[in-house]
């Protein structure tokens, strides 16, 4: 599949805690993203998973290391270079709820990116609003309810809407769909699917849940404690990594399944 888009060089990231002591958060991260791929990143609560997005979205400095964006270093770029930046790489965080302002209707939280950038009139943002919500299979009914009217599915549907609304080239998806129950999971990974059908976007897709990553990733990374300690592309099984660690997160996704079986045959 197509050329990067995405090359990481030895990315880390070193936090000095409040007791002098260091945390070496992600260490010496290296890989790359092609165009219109999916990218799992599991691992563990606490591998540096979010560390490692919060440097991609240039919200936290990486310690050392370099970010390519089609082959320029971003961490080298000035702030009206990542003011233009912005609208390439966006993200739809864990919490659909938290991350949508609770005072502005869907209209406003879905066209507000558009308005930011100059990108959109006020005579076409109920148009604008309708088209957005119906590529994330929302009716336009929806585009005068504000947050806590809406079902946590829903709201996600709306952040991604809202992601999607200045045209990124990369989506990043952290934990967008654990907060979610496991049906509404599949139906948002299957809306992500059919957009990234639709437009050809690059999705890097961090989750705890290897089984659901696994399910639609045509490249998955395996983080333990701040390094990439496994790489599988998409027609490789994950039975057959030789990482030790894949096997451990594996067995506990299978032991997990069969805990859900013994209670089902024990009646509660
Ligand atoms: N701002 C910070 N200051 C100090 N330590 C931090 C900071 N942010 C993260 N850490 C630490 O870095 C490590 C990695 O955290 P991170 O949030 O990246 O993990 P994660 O893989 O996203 O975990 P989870 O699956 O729970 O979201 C953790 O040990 C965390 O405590
Ligand atoms: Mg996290």
């Amino acid at each position: 599949m197509g050329e990067p888009i995405l090359e990481i060089h030895d990315l880390s990231k070193t936090f000095v805690l409040a007791n002098k002591e260091q945390l070496t958060a992600c260490d010496q991260l290296s890989f790359s993203v092609n165009k219109g791929e999916t990218v799992g990143i599991v691992g563990e609560s606490g591998s540096g998973k979010s560390t490692l997005v919060n440097m991609l979205m240039l919200m936290e400095p990486p310690t050392s290391g370099k970010i390519l964006y089609r082959g320029k270093n971003i961490l080298q770029l000035e702030h009206k270079a990542i003011w233009k930046l912005r609208p390439a790489i966006q993200m739809v965080f864990q919490s659909p709820m938290a991350s949508i302002n609770p005072r502005m209707k869907v209209i406003d939280v879905i066209t507000e990116p558009l308005f930011n950038y100059k990108r959109l009139q006020s005579k076409d943002k109920k148009a604008k609003a309708r088209e957005l919500l119906e590529m994330v299979e929302l009716s336009e009914e929806y585009a005068d309810r504000y947050a806590h009217q809406l079902s946590g599915g829903q709201c996600q549907r709306v952040s991604i809407a809202r992601a999607l609304a200045l045209q990124p080239e990369i989506l990043i998806c952290d934990e967008a769909t654990s907060a979610l129950d496991v049906s509404v999971q599949k139906n948002i990974v299957d809306l992500l699917i059919k957009l990234q059908k639709q437009t050809r976007m690059t999705i890097l897709f961090i989750s705890h849940d290897l089984a659901l990553v696994q399910s639609f990733a045509h490249k998955l990374l395996v983080m333990q404690r701040g390094k990439i300690v496994d790489c599988l592309e998409e027609e490789q099984s994950l039975d057959t990594s030789k990482v030790a660690y894949t096997k451990t997160l594996l067995n506990s996704v299978y032991s997990l399944t069969k805990v859900r079986k013994q209670r089902l045959a024990d009646g509660h």
